[in-house]
């Protein structure tokens, strides 16, 4: 691609943050950074087991996925009201603006909340009305994603499924997230089958700390549309041609892969390995608030590692959009953008 000329190493950062991107894989829950979370807490009157932010952000050391979920299901805790989902989505959107993210689609995870006695009426109406708001005032548009927790049971999700049908217009996709190790994809079959004939989009997290097999099944049985995270499909060599021929996206998230210990460090990720065999990769902040960064974050300390240059940058900003759940209009718009910002860049 001679649109994208060779850019010194100590310029690509100012790139990188430039390049319009969408974001396709953020847990909306996972923005919540600890001084929201304080003064919802000081709001709704819960108590919370840490006496500050800092107590808080100090718990935030992670050695595996299962124990940064228990700590953020715990600090969702906080979130009751409408107005309160309201602004955690806010406080993100304004941080994607502020990272030139022009599209993203929000998970959510409304087990969590229903669990504790929330509506999903409250969970969705919240969302959405930030959603709304962030392309009007922002210029950011956005959709969202339901998640099923893949740790309850299948009859769960389908139930969660019913309470949500009322408000189907106001999510456009199904995902699936939570402990992924002996959860596997086919759990779900069912209520991903009635999902699909209800017209969702569909993606499911495999891959991330679970084996090859549960991309497999993702893909084959789920029939999804994208693999959130992903990583671990490097490790079968079939899988990879399938990903590639079939230009099935993978949302990578360095950072949250970094923090849950997925790669010792980021010079030994596997984003460029993926890349180069023709994946459709992109990067993601997946739980921002936890994992020590938003998109340019991800972006420029992944690239600092090494080993990704400007073609890169191109390539993952452009599969960002052509991943995405926006119509051909709009994927041509943000690519012609993207073009520009390649092409003037000095
Ligand atoms: N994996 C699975 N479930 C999650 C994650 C993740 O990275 N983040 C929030 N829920
Ligand atoms: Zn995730």
């Amino acid at each position: 691609m001679n649109l994208v000329k060779p850019v010194a190493a100590d310029r690509l950062p100012a790139l990188l943050r430039q390049m319009p991107k969408a974001e396709l894989h953020i847990h909306i829950e996972g923005s919540l950074e600890p001084e929201l979370i304080f003064a919802l807490a000081r709001r709704n009157g819960v108590a919370l087991p840490y006496a500050s932010v800092d107590e808080l952000r100090g718990a935030y050391a992670f050695t595996n996925l299962q124990s940064f979920l228990d700590i953020y299901y715990a600090g969702a805790s906080v979130l009751l009201k409408e107005q309160d989902f309201y602004d955690m989505a806010r406080a993100y959107f304004l941080k994607a603006a502020e990272d030139n993210v022009v599209h993203t689609e929000l998970f959510f995870d409304p087990q969590t909340h229903t669990a504790r006695g929330v509506s999903m009426q409250t969970v969705i109406n919240g969302l959405h009305r930030a959603c709304v708001d962030a392309q009007a005032e922002l210029g950011v548009s956005a959709s969202l994603i339901l998640c099923f927790l893949r740790h309850l049971s299948e009859q769960d999700a389908f139930e969660t499924l019913e309470q949500a049908l009322p408000l189907q217009d106001k999510f456009i996709g199904i995902g699936l997230d939570s402990g992924e190790v002996g959860n596997p994809p086919e759990k779900f079959a069912r209520v991903f089958a009635r999902c699909r004939e209800l017209g969702f989009h569909l993606v499911a997290h495999a891959g991330e700390e679970g084996p090859p097999a549960y991309v497999w099944t993702a893909l084959d049985l789920l029939k999804v549309e994208r693999i959130d995270h992903g990583v671990q499909s490097s490790r079968d060599a079939l899988l990879m041609q399938r990903l590639a021929k079939d230009r099935i996206a993978l949302t990578v998230c360095p950072l949250s892969n970094l923090k849950l210990c997925v790669f010792p460090d980021l010079a030994s990720h596997n984003l460029r390995q993926l890349l180069d065999a023709g994946l459709a990769a992109t990067v993601n902040s997946d739980d921002p608030a936890y994992f020590g960064g938003y998109m340019n974050e991800n972006f420029t300390q992944t690239f600092a590692a090494g080993r990704l240059n400007a073609e890169h940058a191109y390539r993952l900003a452009r599969n960002s959009f052509e991943a995405s759940f926006i119509d051909d209009a709009a994927k041509a718009r943000h690519i012609d953008r993207l073009n520009q910002t390649f092409a003037a860049f000095q």
